[in-house]
């Protein structure tokens, strides 16, 4: 079994995404399609999502699948509509026409952290996990690529209410959020997690 869940592990390593992962995988998130636009048009409460388990010391840890070529974007604010100057952060995969990785602290303004690289596939879904500390750090997780991917440790700490997504011109997107943690969450180091993880993708 450990053979098993290592070789599944080398394989994301190498590809970056999980071009294994089975259709079941987003069978317990909620879809959401975003055209092809810079515009965060809708909003969802995320103390209201029923798989966001933060840890003790954190404010919230979500996980999310994107199938887009280019610019897979995240809000975490606490405005329905952002406006650019709205306290937020933005959180960018694979921007650029998918060369870089970013998280701002305001809608389109600059960046506080950044990574270059490839993250994104039209074809197969990449993983992302967010989370927030109590203490203002913000973590992005793309398991497969090394981890954490991003990090920003804010000044102040801040308490948030939504959660968008959002796109470029002409590049749609499609989003499975509201996704059960698993091994990325609490319980997740418990071996029955972890062994039941495992079961899922083989089955496959
Ligand atoms: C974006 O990247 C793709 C794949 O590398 C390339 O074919 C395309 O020309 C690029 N588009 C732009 C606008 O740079």
């Amino acid at each position: 079994m450990i053979g098993i869940f290592t070789a599944l592990f080398l394989i994301k390593l190498v590809s970056g995404f999980d071009t294994n992962l089975p259709y079941s995988a987003f069978n317990e998130c909620k879809e959401y399609r975003v055209d092809g636009q810079y515009v965060y048009k809708d909003s969802f409460n995320i103390h209201g999502l029923k798989n966001n388990r933060p840890y003790d010391n954190e404010v919230f840890r979500m996980k999310f699948y994107v199938l887009t070529d280019r610019d897979a974007n995240i809000m975490i604010s606490n405005e329905r509509k952002v406006q650019n100057n709205d306290n937020a952060y933005e959180i960018v995969i694979g921007g650029w026409n998918n060369t870089k990785s970013t998280i701002r602290k305001n809608k389109f303004s600059v960046e506080v952290v950044e990574k270059l690289g490839s993250v994104l596939s039209a074809l197969y879904p990449t993983e992302i996990v967010i989370s927030l500390k109590q203490d203002g750090e913000l973590t992005v997780i793309l398991p497969g690529y090394e981890r954490p991917y991003l990090n920003f440790k804010d000044t102040k700490a801040s308490a948030w209410t939504y959660l968008g997504f959002s796109s470029w011109e002409n590049t749609p997107a499609r989003w499975f959020y509201d996704c059960p943690l698993g091994i990325d969450g609490p319980g997740g180091n418990d071996i029955n997690t972890i062994f039941a993880n495992i079961d899922i993708r083989v089955s496959n």
